[in-house]
């Protein structure tokens, strides 16, 4: 029997805006604003989202509402050549989230860390290497975030899933405007907040933009059977266009606002050195505690901020277990507690190589990458944008757009139907083939980006 889906529009937008806004949006956007020029980065960024992401989430959305099947067997309703499709966007999920629960771990960590008031500890310059590099507590954390996922998508999509996402995401909104407008009142914070937006040209390159297009094909959780799986809840009766639309607002928005957070309190910490900014994974865990711990009232400050990562994480890692669940689910046509509770062990056991990676198993490489970074490669750099093309391909080339268009139409006229169709037929292809190129090319250290 299928399960009763989101009860509301509203629903179903505050869960797919759970799953896209994440660390993605939090950790990784702010850097890479920073590094490709600021306002320019901004406004490509922003034309990406309406345009490309836009196509490719309302595609995503409509497939899931049209068959009613999880990713695994939607591709095949569509065309049954195309099953293979489904395949690979089943295998994303279940690469990323026992690593995302490490990282969600972390997080859990640091969040740990501030309430008990040992905010001074976590400025050590060990602090972060020193714990991702145990063999027992960081998996103990990974537990504990699995846990938590794995509870709330086993009370089902309305009463887990949606109801969850109904509290998190607006304290999330509230959270992030608060801490937002707090930095902005502390000294120095201006020249920050120019840097972050003023255009620097000399910084904007071919790069830039491909970069902006990874990110945000990341950020909207496209291409790994999210968006299918959440589209298969959505009722006949909303319109999909326009929840698309909120989506992205909401994606952006707390993007923008993470990096009116970042830049300019990292900024005004390290007196305007750029380099700062472009620590990578370090930026959230080794510099920002830095930055707290300069500032009055910084410990709280990091408590919240904390808390706030954790509830983007949250969100992201119930979407990733909850598209796992519908596949299982489907496929072994078994219930969803005991699906929750297969996926919770095979998830751990998972985990385990990921976090070890950073320690004991530090000598073990796959291609050169550690478990968790190659983990990351394979799933975002190949398979994704693999997905992604061949959802365009089947879609633009196929079955044709029409399929497309004739569901978003069930409610509501489509919009944008020209420019959809211009853009799943020609443009978006192209775009994520250069993806693809690109992000192989950067894994493999031939370019850097
Ligand atoms: N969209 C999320 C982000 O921006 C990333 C994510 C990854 C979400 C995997 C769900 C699953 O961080």
């Amino acid at each position: 029997m299928k399960e009763k889906g989101f009860s509301s529009r509203l629903g179903f937008v505050l869960a797919a805006a759970g799953s896209a806004v994440g660390l993605g949006n939090i950790w990784r956007f702010p850097y890479l604003a920073a590094k490709y020029g600021g306002g320019i980065f901004l406004l490509i960024y922003l034309i990406l989202t309406v345009t490309f992401g836009f196509a490719l989430m309302l595609t995503e959305i409509a497939i899931g509402r049209k068959t009613g099947k999880s990713p695994l067997a939607a591709y095949s309703v569509l065309d049954k050549r195309f099953g293979f499709l489904g395949v690979l966007a089943s295998i994303v999920p279940i690469i990323i989230f026992p690593y995302y629960c490490v990282i969600g771990g972390w997080v859990l960590k640091y969040f740990i860390t501030y309430i008990q008031g040992q905010a001074q500890a976590a400025t050590g310059d060990t602090f972060f290497s020193g714990f991702i590099g145990q063999p027992v507590e960081p998996m103990m954390y990974a537990g504990v975030f699995l846990f938590v996922t794995a509870v709330i998508v086993m009370c089902g999509v309305q009463k887990g899933v949606e109801n969850m996402s109904k509290i998190l995401m607006p304290i999330l909104v509230v959270l992030c405007v608060g801490i937002a407008i707090y930095v902005a009142t502390l000294p120095g914070s201006a020249e920050g907040f120019v840097y972050y937006l003023k255009p620097d040209l000399s910084k904007f390159s071919f790069n830039a933009v491909l970069a902006a297009m990874g990110q945000l094909f990341y950020s909207m959780s496209l291409a790994m059977g999210i968006m299918i799986t959440y589209g298969s809840y959505v009722s006949k009766k909303d319109n999909i266009e326009k929840s698309v639309r909120n989506i992205e607002i909401f994606d952006t928005g707390i993007a923008f606002l993470a990096g009116a957070i970042i830049v300019p309190a990292v900024y005004t910490f390290s007196n305007g050195d750029p380099n700062a900014l472009s620590q990578g994974p370090g930026l959230m865990f080794v510099t920002l505690p830095k930055v707290f711990a300069d500032m009055q009232f910084g410990s709280i400050l990091g408590t919240v901020f904390f808390l706030l990562v954790i509830f983007a994480a949250l969100t992201s890692s119930i979407s990733l277990m909850e598209a796992i669940v519908s596949i299982i689910m489907e496929k072994f046509k078994i219930g969803r507690i005991k699906a929750c509770v297969i996926l919770f062990v095979i998830a751990l056991i998972m985990a385990v190589p990921s976090s070890l990676g950073n320690g004991v198993w530090g000598h073990i490489k796959i291609m050169g990458f550690a478990f968790l970074d190659f983990f990351d490669f394979i799933s975002n750099a190949v398979l994704m944008p693999i997905v992604a093309l061949g959802t365009c391909l089947i879609i633009g080339w196929v079955v044709g757009t029409k399929k497309i268009e004739e569901e978003v139409e069930v409610s509501e006229t489509f919009k944008s139907k020209k420019l959809y169709n211009v853009l799943i037929k020609y443009i978006a292809p192209v775009m994520i083939l250069l993806i693809l190129i690109s992000s192989v090319l950067n894994a493999l250290g031939i370019i850097t980006l």
